[in-house]
């Protein structure tokens, strides 16, 4: 009797709790919101407060920067507005403030590229709103952030409205405060920064541009009315990583699967793939930086978003991070009148590191070599190898002495030319002269290098995988922008077809590679930033008048 009343009262209350545990939940998350936004309450009055005395006092300058004509703006306005039909002007002057979280903002890398041509873009779109940076670099003010921003990146913003919260608690998301479960110990520690970035402000949209999902899934537990979204340049986890664990899988964990240490691993790795499924289903706006990321979060995190809410339009975008290319278009011409400055020569920029694959571009470049007498478009030319690249240690120089053994065993050493640390002016020089860009490596996640090529005109031949494959060298206008190949004959292959265009078709192809680059400008990611902040914003004013 006992024990029956017992184990009744017991999945009584197991019901109870599944029932009623999400909504108890869910409250005491409220609650803590709550608590949160009036404690900051002061702070966000100061600031704002502080934003629009230092607008004020700007205004001379703004008009001065407008009047200026920042012409490429303009049309980024022009463009963004055009989008925003159902909405009419009205969300132009939405004044809310974006959170964008990024400890480490002053760190000068390809992630920080982005988070300051997003809030430059966001500023430009919303010229009202506040950007507030989460970071954890206590030694550098604004100023100087802003000063370096300048200089490093060449990106100029509106100083008055961004600023900088300072958190005190960035040594929990550091991997050496984690020795043992650094996955799962670098997530809670960045749930105790997120909690510590919400007690300075708590913001109207939340944005993780440095891959701390954990810190969104908390904004969205904490303040369901704030709208988050994600930059993810890298999976915190990725499919990869899950299949490797499993026999015969391939990598640094292959095999490590066996056992009860590998099983113990592959349950905690699981474990941390849901909680990271689970993290991804509370996120509105999702970004990623490349197609390969791209396919990695939707597998994660598309079916959870799906069944979370089914009826929103969940998509996982890419949106490719800015590169200089710009500068290299102003710097390199390319005409049918430039087309004889170019000769039969192939350029390779590429650290002079094994998984650049230089030996079998070689041996692809001999093939080449030995199999075709001349090309008609390059009467009296023989074609050249150019390999360009920085030697920064002894092994750079070990290999490259090899590679050199190499030309010379292959018989092509007078037709490859090695230039080992080349100055700008030189790479520039390299690029106005060559025909073919050539890129070696597999599975190469991006490929910058590939982008130059096509931003000079190259024609570029890459493998046919990663990055160059999906993202760079693809059709444009349905025509190809260069070539893919794998093995040492599609290479010579590949290099053959390029040299062997009419003078029109060359010139064609460079033409569309040259525009195949312009989707990595700061234009090109501007408009499809803006298009997501968009959205962001028009759920905030929904959210916001809901309640
Ligand atoms: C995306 O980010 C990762 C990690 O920082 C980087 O390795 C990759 O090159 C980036 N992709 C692009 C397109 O920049
Ligand atoms: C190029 O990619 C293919 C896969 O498409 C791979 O099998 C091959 O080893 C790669 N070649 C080089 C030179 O990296």
């Amino acid at each position: 009797m006992g024990a029956s009343f017992l184990l009744l009262s017991f999945t009584a209350s197991v019901v109870v709790s599944c029932i009623f545990l999400p909504k108890i939940l869910s409250s005491l998350g409220e609650s803590v919101g709550y608590y949160l936004r009036r404690a900051s309450r002061t702070r966000r009055e100061l600031l704002l407060a502080r934003v629009s005395s230092e607008q004020r006092s700007y205004s001379s300058e703004i008009h001065e920067t407008r009047s200026a004509g920042d012409d490429e703006w303009e049309e980024i306005e022009g463009y963004a507005a055009g989008t925003s039909t159902n909405r009419g002007k009205a969300d132009q002057d939405w004044k809310g403030i974006v959170g964008f979280f990024h400890p480490f903002c002053n760190a000068g890398g390809g992630g920080e590229r982005v988070l300051w041509a997003a809030i430059r873009a966001t500023q430009k779109r919303w010229p009202d709103a506040v950007c507030v940076v989460y970071t954890g670099d206590h030694d550098v003010d604004k100023a100087a952030i802003l000063e370096r921003v300048k200089d490093r990146f060449n990106i100029q913003l509106y100083p008055p409205t961004v600023h900088f919260l300072y958190l005190s608690t960035r040594h929990y998301v550091l991997s050496s405060t984690w020795p043992h479960f650094t996955l799962l110990g670098q997530s809670l520690g960045s749930l105790i920064l997120a909690y510590d970035a919400f007690t300075l402000l708590v913001p109207d949209v939340f944005i993780d541009t440095m891959g701390y999902a954990f810190a969104l899934a908390l904004s969205h537990f904490f303040f369901p009315s704030v709208p988050t979204g994600a930059y993810v340049h890298y999976p915190t986890i990725s499919t990869d990583m899950l299949d490797s664990l499993s026999a015969g899988g391939q990598g640094v964990n292959a095999g490590a699967g066996e056992g009860w240490k590998g099983t113990a691993k592959r349950q905690y790795w699981q474990l941390f793939a849901r909680l990271y499924r689970m993290v991804g289903s509370t996120i509105d706006v999702v970004m990623t930086n490349s197609s390969w990321t791209q396919t990695h979060i939707q597998s994660l995190w598309g079916p959870s978003r799906k069944r979370h809410s089914p009826n929103t339009d969940s998509d996982i975008d890419v949106v490719f991070p800015p590169v200089a290319v710009e500068e290299l278009e102003s710097a390199v011409d390319v005409s049918e009148t430039t087309e004889n400055k170019r000769g039969p020569y192939l350029l390779y920029i590429a650290q002079f590191r094994p998984e650049k694959n230089h030996q079998l571009i070689l041996e692809a470049f001999a093939d080449l070599l030995s199999s075709n007498n001349g090309f008609p478009s390059f009467p009296n030319e023989t074609p050249k190898l150019v390999l360009v690249g920085s030697v920064r240690d002894s092994d750079d120089k070990t290999r490259v002495y090899n590679l050199r053994l190499l030309a010379h065993e292959l018989k092509i050493k007078e037709h490859v030319e090695f230039i080992c640390d080349a100055t700008w002016p030189q790479v520039l020089g390299w690029l106005r002269r060559a025909s073919i860009g050539v890129n070696g490596m597999w599975n190469e996640h991006f490929g910058i290098g590939v982008v130059e090529y096509q931003a000079a005109g190259l024609i570029s031949v890459v493998n046919n995988s990663g990055g160059p494959k999906l993202d760079i060298v693809v059709n444009i206008d349905g025509e190809p922008t260069g070539f893919h190949a794998s093995t040492v004959s599609e290479y010579s292959k590949a290099f053959a077809r390029s040299l062997s265009l009419s003078p029109a078709e060359t010139h064609a192809m460079r033409a569309r590679a040259r525009k195949s680059a312009l989707r990595f400008t700061d234009r090109g990611f501007a408009e499809k930033w803006i298009r997501h902040m968009e959205r962001l914003v028009q759920l905030q004013i929904e959210k916001a008048s809901e309640t």
